[in-house]
């Protein structure tokens, strides 16, 4: 039991090191706090620095981006939209919004994401070319993109995947809601497909309070998520003219100067998670029955959150090792349940899921807060 006055261990808490206060205090000051003001461009202009993509816009969550990103990314009512079983329940959410369908998908042990190999195999048993587009022979509907979801930050196999979608016409977005700072193949996540979705969530890498982003290199595409997420407002000085259905996404100026501060500490938070990270797989390398997860080859991960993968002999072990750690005041957490197996996802069209239901029963995530490691070097970054 933790003993009394002792704080616990929290899975995932936020770091403000850098410029948090003085940014909001700005807003605060000039009153600039809602849909316009500087610090939402400035964030726009640097997060697309940061990530190397030509344009990047910022909403409201990670749910509401990857929504308008399939949106512009020609998802239409009644589509399929191949996504992972293991996710979190917002990407079917997501897929939901559109009036589609979630179209589910077995993920690899290697790399936590969506199995490659697997996904052409079944496309090969199941799919329909036809008119330049994928037909789903066992229910008719239009197969129209794949989201791959870079799952506790490790990058999925991009390129891989990305050919599956070439060659049966489907549009790729990357779910990267946990993967700000990671890179596959010395390319930032997030332009392998045609869009990519951020979150800046609480419990993300770096937080906006709530926030997300849509990142692409197209201009027509970046153009249409700006309209879309901004009430698909016609730009007039005084007049209201909306030429379709829009969303108010719009990130606030208050959460977008939180951003920008956060992101401006990136470098700082990634170096603690590799260490954070080093020291994890260090702790573990003698023991027995369980591995810590390292990043996949060719990857340069942001150790979102580290986990520990029992092997298969130790499954029936999670719950009892789960309930230990939190006696102890660490909040460990189990991956999510995957998506077949909830209630509004039950009958949902889908592969053999062997890989993400066997992962569910074997990893832990383990504290992971970019300030775990090393108090010195966070009072040397505010000094
Ligand atoms: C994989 C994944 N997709 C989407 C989201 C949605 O992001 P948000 O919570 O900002 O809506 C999250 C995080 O919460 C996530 O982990």
């Amino acid at each position: 039991m933790l003993p009394s006055g002792e704080q616990p261990v929290e899975l995932h808490a936020p770091y403000f090191a850098g410029k948090e206060w003085h940014y909001v205090k700005e807003c605060l000051d000039t009153g600039w706090v809602s849909s316009a003001g500087a610090f939402v461009e400035q964030f726009e202009q640097q997060l697309a620095d940061f990530t190397g993509m030509r344009y990047a816009v910022a909403v409201v969550n990670g749910s509401a981006a990857l929504h308008a990103a399939l949106l512009v990314a020609g998802v239409e009512s009644q589509d399929e939209v191949i996504i992972p079983a293991l996710t979190f329940v917002a990407t079917a959410n997501a897929v939901h919004y559109c009036g589609a369908v979630p179209h589910l998908a077995d993920s690899c042990e290697r790399t936590l994401g969506l199995d490659p190999g697997k996904l052409r195999r079944h496309l090969q048993s199941i799919a329909v070319l036809r008119d330049g587009a994928c037909f789903n022979g066992l229910t008719g509907r239009r197969i129209r993109a794949a989201v791959p979801m870079h799952t506790l930050g490790h990058p999925a196999r991009l390129d891989e995947l990305a050919e599956v979608c070439a060659d049966y016409r489907l549009e790729m977005v990357e779910d990267a809601a946990e993967a700000l700072g990671s890179w596959y193949k010395g390319r930032h996540i997030g332009s392998w497909g045609c869009l990519a979705a951020f979150s800046f969530n609480g419990n993300k890498i770096m937080t906006a309070g709530g926030g997300g982003a849509i990142v692409t290199n197209s201009e027509p595409l970046a153009r249409a998520v700006r309209h879309l997420t901004t009430t698909a407002k016609v730009p007039h000085r005084w007049r209201f003219v909306h030429d379709a259905v829009g969303y108010n996404y719009r990130l606030p100026n208050l959460n977008a100067a939180l951003a920008l501060a956060q992101l401006e500490q990136m470098p700082m938070m990634l170096d603690c998670k590799r260490r954070l990270a080093r020291a994890y797989q260090r702790a573990f390398e003698q023991a027995e029955g369980v591995q810590c997860y390292s990043e996949p080859p060719q990857c340069r991960s942001n150790y979102w959150l580290n986990a520990l993968v029992l092997e298969e002999q130790h499954q029936g072990e999670l719950e009892a090792v789960l309930e230990l750690a939190h006696q102890e005041g660490i909040r460990a957490r189990p991956l999510w349940t995957p998506l077949h197996q909830l209630p509004m996802l039950r009958d949902a069209p889908r592969m053999e899921l062997a890989t993400s239901e066997s992962l569910a029963k074997r990893v832990i995530n383990i504290p992971s807060s970019a300030f775990l490691i090393g108090a010195t070097r966070r009072e040397a970054w505010n000094s």
